[in-house]
């Protein structure tokens, strides 16, 4: 059984854009720029996006952060994705969520020029994902793509079960996992709330990637021997025995399935890391103009 260590595959990759970049630099090539929009004070996204803004450090890239308060309207968010869709200094840009409620998300989301859509959340990149087209893929499907090829594993050929159908995670995995394609050319089954199969589908899955949300939800004899299980599972389940209060919990009963795999990645430390991680290629990605 192998451990997939998220945490340091993300730091080397992190090294690798960050010689990249010093490399553009020496040749007189701008350096990658990243802007990130912020609204309100939310805990989780304050740190989301500090850690975004210190991974462009690491990386070498320029960032800017645009914070708003929560009562500001579409509008003014409209507008100043319109200039940073023109704003050729810049090269991809986010706008972190969950936005106040009277702010409609996707209105957000489509307006963003999807060549500078780093988060890869534009119909136009989702599509062009799905049939195979240069794009932004999302963070957390992009960097589990990412350590199912440094670790080569075989997906070829392999029966992938996807346990969640959600449109950031579940459905894209799935889309990737079936591509003609290494990592992918996989048999994909994707399982949900309304599955009537979940247990047994799991039990013959070559490959489980777990992304329901629901702590601690596969067990060891949902399993195949010699399995590989991607767990997404990020749930703070409390724990009054930790400073912060809650102890990060995936979707899969790490102890006793990790026997039993031959690949496994522990959360906290292994697809978490990726995610951002993920960005900074996209970024990279964006300042290199695929389109
Ligand atoms: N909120 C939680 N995850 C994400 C993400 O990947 N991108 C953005 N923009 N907001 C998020």
């Amino acid at each position: 059984m192998q451990i997939i260590d998220g945490k340091s595959i993300a730091e080397q990759i992190k090294q690798e854009i960050a010689a990249e970049v010093a490399a553009r630099i020496s040749r007189g090539e701008k350096r990658p720029h990243l802007a990130a929009i912020l609204v309100g004070h939310d805990g989780g996204s304050e740190t989301y996006v500090a850690n975004k803004v210190k991974a462009c450090e690491v990386c070498g890239f320029t960032s800017t952060l645009i914070r708003y308060e929560s009562d500001v309207t579409e509008q003014e968010l409209l507008q100043r994705i319109d200039e940073l869709n023109r704003n050729d200094d810049v090269d991809g840009f986010i706008v972190q969520l969950p936005l106040p409620k009277h702010i409609n998300e996707q209105h957000i989301i489509e307006a963003i020029d999807f060549r500078k859509d780093v988060d890869g959340f534009h119909p136009i990149n989702v599509g062009r994902m799905s049939i195979g087209l240069p794009c932004f893929v999302s963070a957390t499907p992009n960097g589990i793509m990412e350590l199912l090829k440094r670790y080569n594993i075989e997906t070829s050929g392999k029966k992938c079960v996807v346990l969640g159908r959600s449109n950031i995670v579940g459905k894209p995995m799935a889309t990737l996992m079936m591509q003609k394609q290494i990592p992918g050319d996989a048999t994909v089954t994707v399982c949900h709330s309304h599955s009537k199969n979940l247990v047994e589908e799991c039990r013959n899955a070559d490959i489980i990637i777990a992304a329901m949300g629901q702590p601690n939800f596969v067990k060891a004899d949902m399993v195949k021997e010699g399995a590989v299980v991607i767990d997404v599972g990020t749930t703070r389940v409390p724990d009054a025995t930790r400073k912060s209060g809650f102890k990060l919990t995936g979707d899969v009963k790490f102890d006793e399935v990790a026997p039993k795999c031959s690949f496994i990645t522990p959360v906290p430390g292994g697809v978490g890391p990726m995610t951002i991680c993920s960005l900074m290629m996209n970024t990279l990605k964006a300042a290199s103009h695929i389109f």
